[in-house]
């Protein structure tokens, strides 16, 4: 490693050096749109309001991400911010218009870093395709100081009606039909052009393991495949979610060799060959401490999964999230507590509110 690298990561585990913690200012509910809509639960108090969150609420997620990162700081891991822009404006392409943006609290959702390289991912809702600009300074930056750093991103989808299922554009679907809707893959988004959420991938050095779902098209799993020629990348699905985004509530490595696995999203058997024919440990996480998330927020009471790995001996878990904490203290890592539940609902929890930069350790094959 050259003494200017600035930007390399392969896993999810390996000591953590520097990261990117997002901000909560100025983060908007978006208004209506088909992606968007087939993800808001029907119950939910979001649907039918959209436009800036209460400053109230902005700045107590804002002290909670930054106390975070205070801590991030003081245990010598380098941390950078994002700039948010006016996310209240109306944003256009020739194809569509969108009332609002969203926001730069999950960057997990945006970049995916892969050794070297920081891909911004083409996203798939309207009100995001733009997100990517609050990140420009800092890989911006990156590139100028690290002459291996590979800035990319992959090309940006047109994202007009042709992208999304009618089927989903309905508040009345029922929890029964979505459950047997995404059992059969039959999600929102269609297969007319590449589409990935950078949050729908995980990082196993050689591999990638890929969530198709409302978020990720086959398309976009295959964009990744030719995109990342010396990797082998993997799609899988887990029944049992009405609301396929994102695999950091799901799937959830630890270290080397162990995986959480949300029990009412069991990865399917076939699926979990690639892990256990290497002696990979998949095992049931905790379950939530709460019964509901916070008001307002899109993500299930699930982001007790959504932790942060410091190292292969240090998680960072929500405060509140006491089982989960319980669960990894049992399994041997020091659990850091980090008050975020209140941040949630600008997107996220631990791992989705961060973005690797930098991890020590190099690529591995951890599946040969
Ligand atoms: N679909 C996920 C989002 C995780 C960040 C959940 O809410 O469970």
């Amino acid at each position: 490693m050259s003494e200017k690298t600035v930007v390399n990561s392969w896993n999810e585990w390996d000591p953590l050096k520097h990261v990117i913690v997002g901000k909560a200012d100025g983060t908007c509910i978006p208004a209506p749109e088909p992606a968007l809509d087939a993800k808001v639960p029907e119950d939910s108090d979001m649907r039918g309001q959209f436009g800036p969150r209460t400053k109230d609420t902005v700045d107590k997620a804002n002290e909670l991400l930054d106390n975070f990162s205070n801590m991030l700081e003081k245990r010598g891991i380098k941390v950078d911010r994002p700039d948010p822009i006016d996310f209240s404006q109306k944003t256009s392409t020739p194809d569509w218009e969108a009332e609002t943006m969203f926001g730069c609290m999950p960057p997990r959702d945006v970049l995916l870093t892969v050794g070297s390289e920081i891909l911004e991912a083409t996203m798939s809702y309207r009100c995001r395709w733009f997100e990517y600009l609050c990140y420009r300074p800092l890989l911006q930056k990156y590139y100028n100081e690290d002459p291996n750093m590979r800035h990319e991103s992959a090309p940006k989808p047109r994202l007009t009606d042709a992208d999304y299922r009618k089927d989903y554009l309905s508040d009345k679907i029922g929890i029964q039909k979505r459950l047997e809707w995404t059992e059969d893959k039959f999600f929102v988004t269609t297969e007319e052009e590449p589409l990935f959420d950078a949050a729908d991938v995980l990082r196993f050095g050689k591999d990638l393991v890929v969530q198709h779902g409302f978020t990720t098209n086959l398309k976009g799993i295959d964009w990744l495949k030719r995109h990342f020629k010396d990797h082998r990348v993997h799609a899988v699905n887990f029944p049992g979610d009405p609301y396929p985004i994102h695999i950091d509530a799901t799937f959830t490595p630890i270290k080397e060799g162990l995986i959480i696995n949300n029990p009412q999203r069991r990865l399917p058997k076939e699926q979990r060959k690639l892990f256990e024919n290497n002696g990979w440990e998949i095992i049931d996480s905790a379950q939530p401490a709460h019964n509901e998330p916070p008001p307002l927020c899109y993500s299930s009471t699930w982001l007790s999964m959504n932790v942060l790995v410091l190292d292969p001996k240090t998680v960072c878990v929500e405060k509140s999230e006491v089982y989960q904490a319980e669960q990894l203290d049992k399994l041997g890592m020091e659990v850091i507590p980090v008050e975020l539940r209140d941040a949630y609902a600008f997107g996220g929890g631990l791992h989705c509110c961060t973005a690797d930069v930098y991890r020590e350790g190099e690529l591995k094959d951890y599946f040969p």
